[in-house]
């Protein structure tokens, strides 16, 4: 069994990633559950479930409990899931049990949030902590928060953006909003469609969006092929797509982010506003890692944009890092509760 380890943890809607306290990340899987569509059993949770997406017969069902709204049932799963990766990461420790420290989607209430870390006493975790996202976010891209200077951070995950400007340690504005790596999965799944009557599913489309991908055009071109099923004849069909094509493909959802930042920047209390125009927003989450997505944003805004370093890791990275420094740190925490003893 392993040592024990004071968690930080990421609870994404795609990603669930672990640190662990003085070792780093120490743990990522998908978070996606498959399930006997009959008995509801649990048939597979991480990566053997994200391998199943789009491939399982009709009598298993294959989810992302966080996507869109966590409500009754996928409460349960998102708690045997999160309790699943803690006990593969961390190992069981009932006596002398982890901290934890956890950043939870936005979407989620006061009772929501308390099953979820009331799921986790299982593994041994005597207490577990909750942060902001996007206070996470920026603590994980090592952003002087504290500070009286206002920094602008953008957080795009699977299907949420969070978009937070932070000064003296708080959020002076945090919008979440449903647009995320998958809205541009969505809009390839849409073009390939419209262009090539062909219908591609979602890990292909997100296969072409990490591969040849961009939302800035490319010196050298490239291409990728794929298959699908084509609409006209509803056989099989294999093209070639080319990174122009993705890039058209990809224009509405980056209108539509770009959009959403504009106007955060402009309801932007004026101070701070000056300071993001001198530091620049700071962007994280996977969804960062689209190919030209920094540069897009900084030509259409006329602001420095630029990527944290392992912007998929900054939340879990914020999370341990609250708990390494927690003397500093905790002071940003939202609430915690303890084993037994209710929220603090
Ligand atoms: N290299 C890449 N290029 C473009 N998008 C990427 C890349 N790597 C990951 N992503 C996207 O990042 C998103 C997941 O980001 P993540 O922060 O893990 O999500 P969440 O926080 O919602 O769990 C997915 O939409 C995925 O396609
Ligand atoms: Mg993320």
């Amino acid at each position: 069994m392993s040592r024990i380890t004071d968690l930080g943890i990421d609870l994404g809607t795609s990603n669930v990633l672990i640190y662990g306290r003085n070792r780093g990340i120490i743990f990522k899987a998908p978070a996606v559950i498959a399930l006997n569509r009959d008995t509801n059993a649990v048939i597979a949770i991480g990566e053997d479930a994200h391998k199943m997406l789009g491939r399982a017969p009709g009598s298993i069902i294959v989810k992302r409990p966080l996507k869109g709204g966590i409500a009754g049932k996928n409460l349960a799963l998102v708690g045997a899931m999160l309790l699943h990766f803690v006990i593969e990461a961390n190992g069981k420790h009932i006596f002398q049990g982890p901290r934890v420290i956890m950043s939870v989607p936005p979407a989620l209430n006061e009772t929501e949030r308390r099953a979820i870390t009331a799921s986790l006493f299982e593994s041994g975790a005597r207490r577990t902590q909750i942060i902001s996202r996007p206070i996470a976010a920026a603590l994980g891209a090592d952003l002087p928060i504290g500070e009286t200077y206002g920094e602008m951070i953008v957080d795009i995950g699977g299907s949420i953006t969070d978009i937070a400007v932070i000064s003296m340690g708080a959020c002076v504005i945090n919008e979440s909003l449903p647009i995320g790596g998958d809205s541009f999965d969505e809009a390839i799944i849409r073009y390939v469609r419209r262009k090539h009557n062909l219908l591609i599913g979602e890990i292909t489309a997100e296969e072409i969006k990490t591969r040849i991908g961009s939302v800035m055009p490319r010196r050298d071109p490239l291409y990728l092929d794929i298959t699908g099923r084509d609409l006209l004849s509803g056989l099989p069909k294999t093209l070639r797509i080319t990174s122009d094509e993705v890039l058209e493909a990809l224009d509405d959802p980056l209108q539509e982010l770009i959009e959403v930042i504009h106007s955060v920047l402009e309801r932007t209390p004026a101070e701070l506003a000056a300071d993001i125009f001198d530091t620049g927003i700071v962007f994280s989450g996977g969804g960062a890692l689209l190919e030209g997505l920094s540069d897009a944003v900084s030509i259409a805004l006329k602001i420095n944009c630029r990527i944290a370093d392992s912007p998929q890791e900054c939340i879990a990275r914020g999370c341990g890092l609250t708990m390494e420094k927690f003397n500093e740190y905790s002071r940003y925490l939202v609430s915690s509760r303890k084993k037994n003893r209710g929220v603090q």
